[in-house]
């Protein structure tokens, strides 16, 4: 029998659902605090760690808002990615396709080009130093006006052709995806790739929205979907690929249970889902830790593992060419453990 766990681990895998804010660790939360002089309302590494504890997406954004607050500089920016790629690269992740909250940090002051300078030049460093390549992502706030975020577009516009799409984030119910019509109406105009987080805590009627209006490539979460028959068949056909996050599913209360996942159901009616960790250092594991977890909470088997990790790649935004390698490499790994 396969080893699953030796398995998830030789498997090369994209990661496509990934907050860089929310991977800053709490060692790291402190030191840029110390060396940027933030005062904080935690005293210890213990305290920041009690912290890291939620029961629904506001709890846990508050505190996201609050880390974030640490990072201050390029270097802050630049070194915050670099741990990330490090982890990437123990998990055997070769791509990845990242998010960053540009109005997390202009709406404390912060220039546009700090974050974005700060996280490049990581991604930049990452196909030698680590062989990873990237897609970068930049995210809307929605419980923000969408003023806010066309600002924030014409903030962008000296970084568009390293900015490869725009996201859609933050405290999901309230803020419906009709919010932002016009802003990925813009967006689209400029060749930019579209995706939304939907269906995460907010109803099926959000998927539809981010769909028929916002006319998404992809979408981030999901889960809700599954409440309609409708829609479950709408995704499937147009090939639609989900960016799942089981852990911070978890975490959220999105399940009361890991075992209570949907992900093996998602994979059975046929949906492109992939595995992701969203925002790690506060949910409790990176990539590999999301499949050995859930793999063993839902019983996934050597098949969907392998369609997991193909999907990471077919549900990316690399070229087919880009794919087609990565894919090649998966049925090595899978030939070598069978
Ligand atoms: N959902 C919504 N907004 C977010 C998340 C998430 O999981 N992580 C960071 N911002
Ligand atoms: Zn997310």
């Amino acid at each position: 029998m396969t080893d699953l766990n030796a398995l998830i681990a030789a498997l090369p895998k994209a990661e496509l659902h990934l907050h860089l804010e929310g991977s800053l660790e709490p060692e790291q939360l402190m030191l840029f605090a110390e060396r940027n002089g933030v005062d904080l309302p935690f005293n210890t590494l213990e305290e920041v760690k009690a912290a890291y504890n939620f029961s629904n997406l506001q709890d846990f954004l508050d505190i996201y808002y609050q880390g974030m607050s640490v990072l201050q500089t390029e270097a802050d920016f630049h070194d915050l990615t670099d741990a990330y790629l490090k982890r990437c690269h123990a998990d055997n992740v070769r791509h990845v396709e990242v998010f960053f909250d540009p109005q997390g940090h202009t709406e404390r002051g912060l220039s546009f080009a700090t974050p974005v300078n700060g996280i490049l030049s990581a991604l930049d460093a990452a196909a030698d130093k680590y062989g990873i390549t990237y897609k970068l992502i930049m995210c809307f706030l929605r419980h923000l006006p969408e003023e806010d975020a066309f600002e924030t577009l014409a903030q962008a516009e000296p970084f568009l052709d390293r900015i490869h799409g725009v996201g859609l984030d933050s405290s999901e119910v309230g803020h419906p995806p009709s919010k932002f019509e016009r802003v990925f109406a813009a967006a689209r105009e400029k060749g930019l790739k579209l995706v939304a987080h939907a269906g995460e805590e907010g109803p099926p009627e959000y998927v539809y929205e981010a769909l028929d209006l916002l006319k998404i490539d992809r979408i981030d979460h999901g889960n809700r979907l599954l409440e309609d028959d409708a829609l479950i068949a709408r995704v499937k056909d147009a090939g639609l690929t989900l960016t799942v996050c089981p852990l911070s599913n978890l975490s959220l209360c999105v399940v009361d249970d890991l075992k209570d996942h949907p992900m093996k159901r998602m994979l059975d009616l046929g949906l492109r889902a992939t595995i992701n960790s969203d925002d790690p250092a506060y949910f409790g594991g990176y990539v590999n830790q999301n499949f050995v977890e859930t793999a063993q909470a839902v019983g996934l088997t050597r098949d969907h593992i392998l369609t997991l990790a193909r999907n990471s790649f077919t549900g990316s935004f690399l070229s087919s060419e880009e794919q087609a390698v990565h894919l090649k490499n998966i049925e090595e790994v899978a030939a070598a453990n069978p």
